[in-house]
């Protein structure tokens, strides 16, 4: 069984790496490199796997997820800049995939290790990620 608490969150970002020249940053990540940044309407779909409580009959009570996500991830990345705001970027590419590995390291952390957990990261309507740890 799983259930899925479903946030958004705003944010902006420049991919690129330092390390590479300005040529190669704008040929790899194309629009994503404009140096003056852009930004996003992230959906985050927090998926928590495990068995239904049989006294509750919930599997996870979504007041409790709902707020997890809300305290770790949509107050520190909401309206924001990743790249330059957010230290878990200062030196990490914020890709989708990237993104999506941060956060489920924080709210792993946090949630019962008797779930698992799956992250799905939505960029756009047509651009989305999934990490389950590995
Ligand atoms: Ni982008």
């Amino acid at each position: 069984m799983k259930v899925c608490r479903r946030e958004t969150f705003n944010a902006a970002h420049r991919l690129f790496r330092p390390d590479w020249s300005d040529e190669k940053n704008k040929e790899v990540f194309g629009k994503c490199n404009n140096p003056n940044y852009h930004g996003h309407n992230y959906v985050l779909e927090t998926w928590v796997e495990g068995d239904v409580d049989s006294e509750t009959g919930f599997l996870i009570d979504l007041k409790v997820l709902k707020q997890l996500v809300k305290t770790e991830i949509t107050q520190r990345f909401d309206h924001f800049n990743l790249n330059l705001d957010c230290k878990e970027f200062a030196n990490l590419n914020p890709t989708s995939e990237n993104i999506s590995i941060v956060i489920w390291n924080i709210l792993r952390e946090k949630l019962d290790p008797k779930y698992k957990l799956t992250i799905k990261l939505w960029e756009t309507e047509n651009n989305i990620c999934e990490y389950s740890g590995e």
